[in-house]
């Protein structure tokens, strides 16, 4: 039988494979639906997040939700999870080798879910789904079909939304994007 998404979770939360252990209250493996039909990748749990065990419940989180209310998309009906399971200490940028790590469980979250598109947001999640570029910008708002892992995936890149928070000038760009996924997804 195919493992569930509870099962995937469990398995986060016993995880050592990298270095981010050490330093966790909580994992965060992620939340939502397993049907459903947009997933959503940030990049790494900040201190709420390890506090609580959930994804983008701080800052970004909060931010986040808003554009997601904009743009029409439902949160409690898509699955969000990051490159990385686990915060990294003064939340700084998961490196290379912890995504590389927590691949797999990205891998079995998307084979369980199987979503019609995948959303990823800003550079680490660029990075669990090695999309390769300079520049965001060459990937950054259009649909892709990605071959990873065995999977095949239609992926859609838009900036991490502490970039916009950061700078109101890429909010309508950011808006845009999340409109765009949604009408891809046709939810
Ligand atoms: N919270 C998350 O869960 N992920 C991010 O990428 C940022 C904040
Ligand atoms: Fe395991 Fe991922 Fe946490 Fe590293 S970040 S310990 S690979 S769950």
């Amino acid at each position: 039988m195919a493992e569930t998404l509870e099962a995937i979770s469990e398995r986060v939360v016993k995880c050592t494979l990298c270095d981010l252990s050490n330093g966790r209250k909580n994992a965060v493996p992620g939340e939502g639906m397993a049907n459903a039909k947009l997933m959503i990748i940030g990049e790494a749990p900040g201190k709420y997040e390890d506090i609580l065990g959930k994804p983008f419940v701080g800052m970004s989180g909060k931010f986040l939700n808003k554009y997601l209310e904009l743009a029409g998309i439902d949160r409690s009906s898509t699955f969000i999870t990051n490159s990385v399971k686990c915060r990294p200490p003064n939340n700084r940028k998961p490196v290379i080798e912890e995504i590389s790590a927590c691949r797999s469980y990205l891998i079995s979250q998307i084979s369980l879910i199987k979503p019609k598109l995948l959303l990823c947001l800003g550079t680490s999640a660029c990075n669990s789904m090695e999309i390769r570029y300079q520049h965001l910008s060459e990937v950054r708002g259009r649909p892709m079909h990605l071959k990873f892992y065995g999977l095949e995936i239609e992926c859609f890149v838009t900036f991490h939304p502490s970039f916009p928070m950061r700078f109101p000038k890429a909010r309508e760009t950011f808006l845009a994007d999340l409109k765009e996924a949604k009408k891809i997804v046709g939810m």
